[in-house]
């Protein structure tokens, strides 16, 4: 039987964890979010590993708003950075093994072919800078850890693109969308099911896996597809990003190259669009 810790798990991933444990055997999860276990705080982390014997911990909180941490840096620092520098070195001190979800958004974006585990992340958003300072925080402090690097994560839980356009699909008769912007959407049950394999896994040092799912779209082709799917009535324009500012800069290209997670755990990765009809359904 082992204790996994889930912390942020009022999250889109960390529900999508709890809706997979129910199922699960010779496993304990305890799921906790910032009520239960304020990940900021180094004292509590380190209580709550050692009473509960964790032997992995997964950690799926985090400063999410992209846009808002460019001027709320403190917080975004603190929660994404600070934050991950004391589970790394709680988790060493009570061997368990931290599993830590990055981002896409630590690249540039100025490649033209899916970005490899071992690619030098350049970020150019506030988030994106925390979330690679996190990767050398665990690099630093953490003894065994997987680092999975995701990208344009969606759920039928929390706040995310494909909830925000079935909304505005249904209140307005246009919406323009960024079309020069390419990556791959990643379900979060998906991702979660990964997870669950890796908790299997003996690991040994620190690790990088890409994931995301299977094939590659600009968030217009993936509102397209919402709306078709959900057969919403709402034309849905192409724009460039120019024509949409906003605070952060995102990567003109994320595509993440899944060859090494793919090999190691033997797994096939489903479709993006496959993937979204599953979500779609459970809206
Ligand atoms: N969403 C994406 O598109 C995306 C893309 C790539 C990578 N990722 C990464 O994937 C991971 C999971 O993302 P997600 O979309 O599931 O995130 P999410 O839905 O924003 O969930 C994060 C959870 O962490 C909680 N939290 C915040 N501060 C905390 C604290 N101090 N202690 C404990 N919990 C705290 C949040 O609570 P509040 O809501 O109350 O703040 C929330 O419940 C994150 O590491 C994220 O950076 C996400």
């Amino acid at each position: 039987m082992r204790n996994i810790l889930v912390t942020g798990s009022n999250g889109q991933l960390g529900n999508a964890i709890k809706k997979i444990s129910s199922k699960l055997i010779n496993y304990n999860f305890l799921f906790t979010d910032i009520e239960e276990l304020d990940i900021t705080s180094y004292e509590q982390i380190g209580k709550f590993i050692h009473k509960n014997k964790i032997n992995i911990v997964i950690n799926c909180a985090a400063y999410t708003a992209v846009d808002q941490a460019e001027t709320d840096r403190e917080k975004a620092f603190l929660i994404n950075v600070t934050a991950v520098e004391y589970l790394s070195i709680q988790a060493k001190a009570n061997n368990a093994t931290l599993i830590h979800i990055s981002t896409d958004y630590v690249f540039d974006g100025s490649s033209q072919i899916p970005y490899k585990e071992t690619d030098l992340p350049d970020p150019k958003s506030y988030y994106g800078l925390t979330k690679y300072e996190a990767e050398q925080k665990i690099a630093q402090f953490a003894e065994n850890a997987i680092i999975i690097r995701t990208s344009w994560l969606h759920s039928e839980y929390g706040h995310n693109f494909v909830k925000t356009m079935i909304r505005l699909g249904y209140e307005r008769e246009s919406l323009n969308i960024i079309n020069d912007q390419f990556g791959s959407p990643t379900y979060a049950a998906d991702l979660a099911d990964t997870i669950i394999k890796l908790t299997q896994a003996t690991i040994k040092g620190i690790i990088f896996y890409n994931y995301s799912n299977e094939g590659s779209c600009t968030w217009y082709e993936f509102a397209k597809a919402i709306m078709e799917l959900k057969k919403i009535n709402c034309v849905v324009n192409p724009i460039t990003t120019e024509e949409y500012p906003t605070a952060a800069v995102r990567p003109k290209y994320s595509l993440l190259d899944k060859s090494k997670i793919k090999k190691e755990l033997d797994i096939e990765i489903p479709f993006w669009k496959e993937s979204l009809k599953t979500c779609l359904k459970n809206i």
